[in-house]
């Protein structure tokens, strides 16, 4: 990729020759090239600025030296997508750098003053792709510092740029989520332990620790991240849960839910014998005081839930559900990941019960690191214990 950046401070831009940005230009991977903006002025003082039309504070950038450098960035036949750094700007994001990062040329114009004449973007629009992107609600005093920020976002997502491309996969903001807490050596530090579940070698148990752990970081600290996938989404989507604690006002539709989700089982079973089939509303009502729940809406329609409850020092959890036109995009896979994270510090393990002939249930819960503890019968059903270890 080329990367051309526009300035009247180029040794602000210095640090793109360091670390793992410089690398990859020493590399041929980038192609980084910083003009100076003065250089596109023909008299004495080499002005760029000058006062506003029609008043106010500050000084404004001319358009003629921007006109120059626009012109002396597009004379070849591949044209530059062209970044203008600025607060009033659309909000820069992951998913934004991933766009810009698969643009085989890039290039930043980094105002200061007040701003650059709009006139200037006008023009530029005629000849390239042009998006005005904010760094975030703050002012800064120019678009250099921007600029960096958002060419070390775009250029990381690269191939080559940085060493080990499996770990741009979850990391934070990927997938709509906050990263997972990361731990080394030594196992303890000033009485500091590692979670114990890194240290098991599950790595099933492990990814679904990481996956919790992600949610609750979300949900603690940007709560907005999870809003996508509920009310505001225009269609109904799994992705981004955001787990709410169920009331009683869900009471309703959890039970009407659990009907449709249960009726394969008794189809596989060849009973309507099961528990979640054969409650009814003041038992939903009534397990809900008793049982900490959870709910997942899409558009404020409930599409998921699970529940979940102490026995001694075993975390029971059930109810696992999930809408059936939202199965098969890993919603129960999150909601169990979701309860188990609930579970208080001193449970020692999961235990779950599904029917003896729910295979898609079982693999899925396998996956999840769960392992047959006990076959019994319930109601003439097989019935099938399944246990996890919390470390
Ligand atoms: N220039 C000044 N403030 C800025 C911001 N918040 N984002 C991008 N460019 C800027």
């Amino acid at each position: 990729m080329r990367i051309d950046v526009v300035s009247i401070f180029p040794a602000y831009l210095e640090p793109l020759g360091l670390s793992l940005i410089g690398k990859a230009t020493s590399q041929g991977v980038l192609d980084v090239h910083v003009h100076d903006l003065r250089d596109f002025t023909h008299d004495r003082h080499r002005t760029v600025d000058d006062t506003p039309y029609g008043g106010g504070a500050g000084m404004v950038m001319r358009p003629e030296p921007w006109g120059e450098a626009f012109d002396a960035l597009t004379d070849g036949d591949d044209v530059p997508h062209l970044i203008v750094p600025a607060p009033g700007g659309v909000l820069f994001t992951q998913a934004i750098a991933a766009e810009l990062a698969r643009k085989p040329r890039l290039a930043f114009a980094c105002g200061r003053y007040e701003g650059i004449d709009e006139r200037v973007i006008d023009e530029a629009r005629i000849r390239m792709p042009v998006s005005v992107i904010s760094l975030g609600d703050y002012v800064l005093n120019g678009g250099e510092v921007a600029a960096l920020a958002m060419i070390e976002a775009i250029a990381r997502l690269i191939p080559g740029v940085i060493g080990n491309a499996a770990s741009l996969d979850e990391e934070s903001h990927t997938g709509g989520l906050l990263e997972y807490p990361i731990y080394t050596k030594p196992r303890e530090w000033r009485g500091h332990e590692v979670p114990s579940v890194l240290l098991s070698g599950d790595h099933g148990a492990i990814e679904s620790w990481r996956l919790g752990q992600r949610y609750e970081r979300t949900e603690a600290s940007r709560p907005d991240l999870l809003e996508t996938g509920g009310d505001s989404g225009t269609s109904p989507s799994t992705e981004n849960p955001r787990f709410v604690a169920a009331t009683a006002d869900d009471a309703g539709e959890i039970w009407t839910m659990a009907r449709a989700c249960w009726i394969t089982e008794a189809r596989d079973h060849n009973s309507f014998n099961i528990p979640a089939l054969t409650e009814n509303l003041t038992d939903v009502q009534e397990w809900l005081t008793q049982w900490r729940a959870w709910v997942v809406r899409s558009r404020g329609r409930l599409i998921g839930s699970v529940r979940a409850r102490r026995t001694e020092k075993l975390w029971d959890i059930g109810r696992l559900m999930v809408a059936p036109d939202m199965q098969g995009r890993g919603l129960g896979k999150a909601l169990l990941a979701y309860a188990e994270q609930q579970a208080p510090d001193d449970i020692v393990g999961f235990s779950m019960f599904t029917g003896g002939h729910s295979v898609a249930n079982l693999r899925m819960y396998q996956r999840a690191g769960y392992e047959t503890r006990g076959r019994s019968t319930y109601a003439g059903i097989p019935t099938v214990e399944l246990y996890k270890s919390r470390d």
